[in-house]
């Protein structure tokens, strides 16, 4: 491990969120509910796209913005064959470290190295708050580009209730400084984005806020399929 500065990457939004979860990797495990410990209707969503993408093909699935690995792990416990790709060079050595069967690349889901259509499943878990919504028809056209027709998309994070929210939070995980921003957007937004995309949209879940938490605020799941190509008449 280094203490080197982490390089910066372009936009500039994308090195904060680097710096950022680099800043807060060490703590993050302690801090965030494992897969084991979450509700059970979200660890039932995870269950869910496992067994749908074993049934849609053998390709791997790709769980971008892994973190520390802890939910690519779940899903491969799941029978899934499973990598992960994260920007923070410090989340991606605690997974491979806590991991070290699995493989973990550093990436942007911005531009992902992978090549067009080498995907089963993509999984974004709780990873893509931090994107300008003007940013989400790139991350979509990734997502759609890397993965096989027939192949299948799971999104889960934070959602916007209503009105779209943008928050500016300096500290988190455990008073960590943090400069990245917040976006949250509502999940019929998102559908629709897909949908612009290219996507078939086949699920939305919104699940409450707990209580004392911001009421505009909520947690969201969106299950997607990239379409086959018609058949020629
Ligand atoms: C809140 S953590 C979630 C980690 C993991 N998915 C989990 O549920 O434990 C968000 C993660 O997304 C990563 N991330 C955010 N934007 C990204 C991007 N454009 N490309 C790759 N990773 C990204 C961050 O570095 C961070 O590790």
């Amino acid at each position: 491990m280094t203490d080197k500065a982490p390089a910066p990457v372009s936009p500039a939004y994308l090195t904060a969120i680097r710096t950022s979860y680099d800043t807060v990797a060490a703590d993050y495990v302690q801090l965030v509910m494992s897969p084991a410990e979450l509700d059970p209707l979200s660890r039932s969503m995870l269950t869910a796209f496992a067994e749908s993408v074993r049934a849609a093909g053998p390709g791997p699935v790709a769980d971008l913005g892994c973190g520390p690995g802890r939910v690519t792990a779940h899903l491969s416990a799941l029978g899934v064959p499973v990598f992960g790709v994260d920007l923070s060079p410090k989340m991606v050595e605690s997974a491979s470290r806590a991991h070290p069967d699995l493989g973990f690349t550093v990436g942007s889901m911005t531009a992902l190295p992978i090549r067009d259509s080498a995907l089963t499943g993509v999984l974004a878990y709780y990873s893509t708050h931090h994107t300008p919504p003007d940013q989400l028809p790139t991350l979509y056209a990734e997502f759609h580009r890397t993965l096989a027709p027939g192949g299948l998309l799971m999104l889960a994070g934070h959602v916007a209730v209503d009105e779209q929210l943008h928050l500016r939070p300096t500290q988190a995980y455990g008073s960590h400084p943090v400069s990245y921003e917040t976006h949250l957007v509502p999940t019929e937004r998102i559908a629709a984005l897909l949908e612009r995309a290219g996507f078939v949209v086949t699920a939305r879940l919104v699940q409450k806020p707990h209580e004392g938490m911001d009421p505009r605020r909520a947690f969201g799941t969106v299950l997607a399929r990239k379409p086959e190509p018609p058949l020629p008449s």
